[in-house]
């Protein structure tokens, strides 16, 4: 009996060759050997895996982030009321939105896949939502919002009802047994990874980013800014793994990749931004200061066309340049890596893959 040697980071295995084989063999993102037994060696999909550590290191709690700053402009004059606004939409859209990403994940695509570092990675990916989740509970207690007045966003904010409604109407199409053999129920499934990771997190989320984070760059709320920081760097690695499910699930499925199946996602993709674009123009109804709606629907121009690209579409509008350059700034998080006294970074230095850390431009999902 041979045996061969399966390397993980820094971790060695010794593996019976054909055992191993057999195994891999079996790995398929759909429609491969379906177990509960999370037999994740030998990894197939590395990339899972290495996502899958890469966002345990960057492990973070809300409450590390103080708050106080926060409250007494929350609670000061000096604040203008599009400014108060732009919190609130953020709180509001995101209360819904992450739950939205976190079901889809847990009733959909973790369900569908069948190599088990697809389901770990996923497994942490809706965890992360959790988080978010958890990280605005504590922005409305801390700010002191009534927590009805969030919910009531989700139904009485027209832009926020169809943003909603856009991503559930693919995910309620999804909640059953799919014969994943027949080709139009993997152009489904990979509809829905589209939507999920390119269209929502990878370019609807990103109004709001830069909008809070245009604030946090005029030292307005700074713990709020903090917390998108983190969530937003958190985002770029489920935009990632969004992408890479979806070019390996192309890959192994030929039968997918239809002009016509193209077209559609691109249309799509136009639907996600004219979307965000209404919703952006609810977000600023009036210019504030560096605040123009204007530069923030070039900019969802500019991430669309960088999602399209990822997973190898074509793009809507090649000629627009980013219109916010210093927001990879804002975001390069490596800058202040004591601001949790050190707790961030310890988990960093957990990580046993030697991960870097996350540049900016990988931040912004590019
Ligand atoms: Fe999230
Ligand atoms: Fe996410």
């Amino acid at each position: 009996m041979s045996t061969i040697t399966h390397k993980i980071g820094n971790k060695e295995f010794n593996l019976d060759e054909e055992k191993a084989e057999a195994a891999y063999e079996a790995k398929k993102i759909i429609n491969g050997r379906d177990t509960m037994t999370f037999n994740l060696l030998p990894l197939k999909y590395k990339w899972a895996y290495e996502i899958y550590k890469k966002m345990k290191a960057n492990h973070w709690e809300p409450e590390d982030i103080p708050m106080q700053r926060d409250v007494q402009q929350w609670k000061s004059g000096d604040l203008r009321d599009v400014e108060r606004w732009i919190i609130k939409m953020g709180i509001g859209y995101f209360s819904a939105a992450e739950g939205i990403v976190g079901d889809n994940i847990i009733h959909v695509v973790r369900e569908m896949v069948t190599a088990p570092e697809l389901k770990l990675v996923l497994g942490r990916h809706a965890h992360e939502e959790n988080i978010h989740a958890d990280s605005l509970l504590y922005m409305i207690s801390s700010l002191g919002i009534n927590p009805h007045e969030c919910e009531a966003m989700f139904e009485q904010i027209e832009t926020i009802r169809r943003k909603n409604e856009f991503v559930t109407e693919i995910s309620k199409s999804l909640r059953r047994d799919l014969d994943l053999t027949i080709t139009e129920n993997k152009q489904l499934l990979a509809k829905n990874i589209f939507v999920f990771g390119q269209c929502m997190e990878g370019t609807q989320f990103y109004g709001l980013f830069g909008m809070i984070l245009s604030l946090y760059r005029q030292n307005k709320f700074e713990g709020i800014g903090q917390m998108f920081r983190y969530t937003l760097r958190d985002e770029s690695n489920h935009i990632e793994v969004f992408r890479n499910l979806f070019k390996d699930l192309v890959e192994e499925n030929g039968d997918i990749w239809t002009s016509a199946f193209q077209a559609d996602l691109l249309e799509t993709m136009k639907e996600a931004v004219a979307l965000e674009k209404e919703f952006i123009s609810d977000c600023l109804p009036v210019n504030a200061v560096g605040l123009c709606a204007d530069d923030f629907h070039l900019y969802i121009d500019y991430i669309a066309d960088r999602r399209l690209e990822g997973v190898g579409l074509s793009t809507l509008n090649p000629e627009t340049k980013n219109p916010f350059p210093w927001l990879a700034e804002v975001i390069d998080l490596e800058k202040e890596q004591n601001f949790f006294e050190g707790k961030v970074t310890d988990y960093q230095k957990g990580s046993s893959l030697g991960i870097t850390e996350t540049s900016a431009e990988e931040l912004l999902g590019i």
